[in-house]
């Protein structure tokens, strides 16, 4: 049974104080969750240890990054890797999202070996795609999330391809209050499951977690939730505040 998960980007917001009392709120605030449901927490890297550090013991709580760069170590200033995420205790690292594609340059080639690079370290990528808004205007969506996980995702073998958590998040729905509706939601979900059966198997895609990102807030995530190939979200603006989270949380 595939595994349901939430997770929250925090983006670049908290101070160090800031984040601290906002990963205890969200323990105080997160029971459970339930058998097979996870909740990652993904704040700034500098918050990672000390996140690592809160959550231990919550068992199905965990803390990944929001980015890497794709080689391990050397002359690249200001730049994280892999093997520095896995030495903090992080476990999952967001590769891929738009904001990264946009704002810094991420080719899909760079992504391509920034996903090699961390599953090389025994971590799991949360790997974002979706389409702007153009592209959905003139009904381009599933061309567009096609290639992107083609040029991803294509040339990992099927166990690591199991590693992997795919975020569906249209990027006309990133921080701007507009959400993809349920259906949206639904077709490109079993768009991205029908390719994976394609370029896997059937018995892989139906494992893999494809999670929802884009305004997801408490008052529509039951029934995003609730289609059949959504396995939760990936949270943006309502992961920094911890009663949001939280209600996020229990609609897995
Ligand atoms: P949002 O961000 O929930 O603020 O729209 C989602 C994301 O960028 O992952």
């Amino acid at each position: 049974m595939r595994q349901k998960i939430v997770a929250g980007n925090w983006k670049m917001n908290t101070t160090l104080d800031e984040g601290i009392i906002l990963v205890k709120e969200c323990l105080e605030r997160i029971d459970g969750p339930a058998d097979n449901t996870k909740v990652i927490l993904v704040p700034p890297f500098y918050l990672l240890k000390d996140a690592v550090l809160l959550v231990k013991g919550r068992s199905s709580i965990h803390v990944g990054a929001q980015n890497c760069y794709e080689a391990d170590s050397g002359a690249f200033t200001g730049e994280i890797s892999a093997p520095m995420i896995r030495s903090v205790g992080a476990e999952y690292v967001i590769v891929g999202h738009s904001e990264r594609r946009k704002y810094f340059g991420d080719t899909d080639e760079r992504i391509a070996r920034k996903i090699d690079s961390v599953l090389k370290e025994g971590l799991s990528p949360i790997f974002c795609c979706g389409e702007e808004l153009p592209a959905r205007q003139s009904d381009q969506q599933e061309n567009v999330v096609e290639n992107q996980i083609r040029k991803a995702l294509y040339h990992l073998n099927g166990d690591q391809l199991q590693r992997v958590i795919i975020a569906y998040e249209p990027v006309w729905a990133i921080g701007t209050g507009q959400t993809a509706s349920p259906q949206q939601a639904q077709d490109m979900h079993a768009f991205i499951r029908d390719l994976l059966a394609r370029l896997f198997t059937q018995e892989i895609a139906d494992e893999i977690t494809i999670l929802y990102g884009g305004s997801c807030k408490p008052s529509n995530a039951e029934e995003l939730f609730a289609q059949k190939d959504v396995d939760g979200g990936l949270i943006g603006g309502a992961s920094l505040n911890a009663n949001d989270f939280s209600a996020i949380v229990k609609e897995l």
